[in-house]
């Protein structure tokens, strides 16, 4: 019977087919080990010679490393095999023998890999991280919907930019310009307006000009949105649903965080409240280190990293200066200086993981901050309209997938946290 790699406990003194690819062998005097990866886990299986036909420990001999090969035998359990079973092969067979595979079982550099992503994606590590990206990704969901929260998809295709001009892919669209959606967030407002409570989950673009570790110029924003509600409730679901999915990540994908060798004290600390700070006094906390950053200046990643240090949980700063947040943000109306806005910093320096906040609900001062940004009003009349049919007080906020499965996965850069990352300099494979 076929089965995968992740269930063998269950099989163990029972005759069991495992189709995958040669991981990786080694040879002890009579006895050959292979290691069998399907993609659920990874299976030592040994091959004593006199046991076995002649014929099948040829082909051990010659089996290559990623060769797709369907292996036969009885799980034993034992405790010096990794994983704890192992498999006495009575038959192999080779699919194809792969010839070369570049990635051998020896450290690689970075720039070596990257363009073997299609390849790397084999290894135990992504594995893990890929694992552990979709357990995220399921959590979030399970949270929003457990909750009576409807998935309302937002378009890619888009007239108008969300998150400033300067971050715009342009596409040609027919007879006029489009763009890449950089965030679903303005179509949310819509839906929530419609149905209550909404997210959108998907790709989202952004131009950036600049290589960091945790930019990509696609990645993927779960994003709620809610009517009915203000900055505290706002920050209350982030807070929520962050401690979510990470007792999920904790409860159901220890074996992975092991593979990537994850301190997990650091995750298992995290627990309800999260500090919640104003931006100045965020900046106090960042100017006892950066004499340099000044009341009004956006967060660069340095400053980030300072206040992450200062708490083990992530943290949620709110009230930055309305000048370096985007148009559609409410002011507050004791401080129109200031933004009812909420990033949610994450621990260990992995940076911005959330921004969201309140929305401009008032007409008049949108049309206003449209015209302040020089942004086309045509485009956006539709946007405007939610603001003249039932107006009321909302808002939600987008969590950066990637950024997010790199703190979790304690992963310094965002490109091993999506299968295929596009960054600056990088659209192949
Ligand atoms: O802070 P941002 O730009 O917020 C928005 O787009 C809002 N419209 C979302 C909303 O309120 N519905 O982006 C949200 C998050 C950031 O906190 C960050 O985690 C991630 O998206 N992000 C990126 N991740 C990887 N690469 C990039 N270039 C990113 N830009 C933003
Ligand atoms: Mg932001």
């Amino acid at each position: 019977m076929h089965i995968y790699i992740e269930d063998i406990g269950k099989y163990q003194g029972k005759d069991v087919i495992i189709k995958g690819w040669l991981f990786n062998k080694r040879s002890s005097g009579k006895i050959r080990f292979i290691l069998v990866r399907d993609g659920t886990g990874i299976i030592q299986s040994v091959i004593a010679k006199g046991e076995v036909k002649d014929e099948l420990f040829k082909i051990v001999d010659k089996i290559t490393q990623e060769s797709s090969v369907i292996l036969t035998g009885t799980v034993r359990k034992d405790d010096r095999a990794p994983g704890g079973y192992e498999i006495i092969a009575k038959d192999i067979k080779v699919i194809q023998m792969a010839e070369d595979y570049p990635i051998t079982p020896k450290e690689h550099s970075i720039e070596f890999l990257l363009p073997f992503r299609h390849l790397w994606l084999r290894s135990k590590k992504q594995n893990a991280i890929m694992r552990i990206r979709h357990e995220i990704i399921k959590a979030c969901r399970d949270f929003l919907d457990n909750q009576g929260f409807i998935n309302a998809d937002t378009p890619i295709l888009t007239p108008a930019a969300v998150e400033g001009t300067t971050t715009l892919f342009q596409v040609d669209y027919y007879d006029q310009n489009a763009y890449l959606s950089q965030s679903g967030q303005l179509y949310n407002e819509a839906t929530a307006a419609a149905l209550g409570k909404v997210y959108c989950f998907g790709p989202t673009f952004r131009a950036e000009k600049s290589k960091t570790r945790r930019h990509l110029t696609e990645f993927w924003m779960l994003e709620p949105e809610v009517a009915y509600i203000e900055l505290d409730g706002i920050m209350d679901l982030a807070e929520d649903m962050t401690v979510y999915f990470v007792e999920r990540i904790l409860e159901k994908r220890k074996k992975e965080l092991k593979i990537l060798e994850r301190d997990i004290s650091k995750l298992e600390k995290i627990k309800k409240p999260f500090p919640r700070i104003t931006y100045k006094q965020a900046v106090e906390i960042i100017r006892k280190k950066d004499k340099q950053l000044k009341y009004g200046d956006d967060f660069g990643a340095p400053h980030e990293t300072i206040l992450s240090d200062s708490f083990d949980n992530p943290i949620l700063v709110h009230h930055y200066p309305a000048g370096i947040k985007a148009f559609y943000m409410k002011r507050d109306p004791n401080d129109e200086s200031l933004s009812l806005s909420v990033d949610m910093i994450g621990p260990e320096g992995s940076g911005e993981l959330i921004g969201g906040g309140q929305r401009e609900d008032d007409y008049k001062t949108l049309l206003k901050r449209l015209k302040e940004n020089n942004l086309p009003e045509k485009s956006y009349e539709w946007y405007l309209d939610l603001r003249k049919f039932g107006t009321c007080p909302h808002g939600g906020f987008g969590l950066g997938l990637e950024r997010t499965i790199g703190w979790i996965c304690g992963v310094k850069h965002v490109r091993e946290t999506i299968p295929f990352p596009r960054m600056l300099d990088r659209v192949y494979p």
